[in-house]
């Protein structure tokens, strides 16, 4: 499905994003070649897709789940995923120079608008808003590595909660006991424990992780008891309560065994015709077409950063790639420049791609990176 028509070069219309509201009824601009804007457009055309309200997707399902424990929870479905830093990071006290900030690390369609990197970016508007009990679920945006469980771009639902009490240990202890109980109601009788965390938006913070199918821990949520700084931000300063975040995709992968996360977004009726609003039934493996390895080493400059290289190699190969992995790195001792070779795994979930596929991919891929990064190949 295509939401967006390009208008004129490095600027497409996306669904116009009211206040409240994403309908893809109503269009905005989103102006691609602002100098500081590093949205993609391939990353700018997931918005709108809202995998979590699409009939008989495992996010939705997964979604739906959520929602039926919380039933007595507000639900923000739609918010628009284009906030300003001063939501997705200042009103939640997270420091100026926090890594999630850097324009390596988040979207920005110009320095004070970007995509949001998280659903907590609502909290605070919410909560102004009078809001005391709710969920924000939609999709967030992150430059990362490229492997079987990262995507540029996942769904998070958020949950906050007020209480009457103002005592953290209750509040706390109110939070372990909603959250063990959605552990539950997603699934089953699994073991638990809680972590220490840290997050400058709650204190304190933790985190819950699952011992599922007997192989490994796994982290599920982060959360904590709100910071008093944040509700100070959200004119809420005699209010107290918790909140959480946890990352759709993740468990859905767990749930339903989906070993990549980029059949989220298939169309191939082979993934998406398996399941049935609200029942997670385990994922049936469709062969596996095969993977074609290739290798790319060039010097480094100094601003190189690898998620950069990850955006090259995603726009040029889209869900194509399955993986880019540093397999060798080196400084030369004369010269002290530092070389890096990365593996690339190309592989469709839909069919099998061609050498001659493969190799084109990988001569654009080559050249891109030195277009774009300044590097030299060697
Ligand atoms: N925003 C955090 C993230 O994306 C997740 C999170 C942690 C949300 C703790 C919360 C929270 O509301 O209290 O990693």
């Amino acid at each position: 499905m295509m939401l967006f028509r390009p208008q004129f070069l490095g600027r497409r219309i996306v669904p116009r994003i009211s206040k409240r509201l994403l309908s893809s009824k109503q269009l905005i601009d989103i102006d691609l070649s602002h100098p500081d804007c590093n949205v993609t457009e391939s990353i700018a055309s997931k918005i709108g897709r809202n995998l979590h309200l699409v009939d008989h997707h495992p996010l939705h399902i997964l979604h739906h789940q959520i929602r039926e424990y919380f039933h007595d929870f507000e639900c923000f479905d739609n918010l628009s995923p284009i906030c300003t830093t001063n939501q997705s990071f200042d009103l939640l006290r997270i420091p100026p120079d926090h890594v999630s900030r850097s324009p390596s690390d988040t979207y920005y369609l110009n320095p004070e608008t970007v995509l949001r990197p998280h659903t907590s970016a609502h909290q605070i508007d919410l909560l102004q808003q009078g809001h005391s009990q709710f969920l924000v679920t939609g999709d967030v945006y992150r430059r990362d590595e490229i492997d079987r469980s990262h995507y540029p771009v996942f769904h998070q639902t958020e949950g906050v909660k007020l209480l009457s009490s103002t005592n953290t240990a209750e509040i706390r202890d109110d939070l372990q006991h909603t959250l063990e109980g959605l552990v539950r109601h997603l699934f089953g009788d699994v073991q638990m424990r809680w972590n220490t965390d840290y997050f400058p938006f709650t204190d304190p913070s933790l985190e819950l992780e699952i011992y599922y199918q007997d192989t490994a821990w796994l982290e599920v949520l982060g959360c904590g008891v709100i910071h008093p700084e944040v509700l100070a931000n959200a004119q809420r300063p005699e209010a107290a309560g918790w909140a959480f975040g946890l990352g759709l995709e993740r468990l859905a992968m767990i749930l339903f065994g989906v070993p990549d996360i980029r059949l989220f977004w298939s169309t191939d009726p082979r993934f998406a015709d398996q399941f049935r609003n609200y029942e997670v039934t385990p994922f049936q493996a469709f062969s596996k077409y095969p993977a074609c390895f290739k290798d790319m080493s060039f010097w480094l400059t100094d601003k190189f950063h690898v998620n950069d290289l990850n955006e090259v190699v995603r726009d040029v190969a889209g869900d194509w790639v399955e993986s880019l992995q540093l397999v060798d790195a080196f400084t030369h001792p004369r010269t002290q420049r530092t070389s890096h070779c990365y593996r690339i795994a190309y592989r469709s979930m839909e069919r099998s791609l061609t050498n001659l596929e493969v190799d084109a991919l990988q001569e654009r891929v080559r050249e891109d990176t030195v277009r774009r990064l300044g590097v030299e190949l060697r």
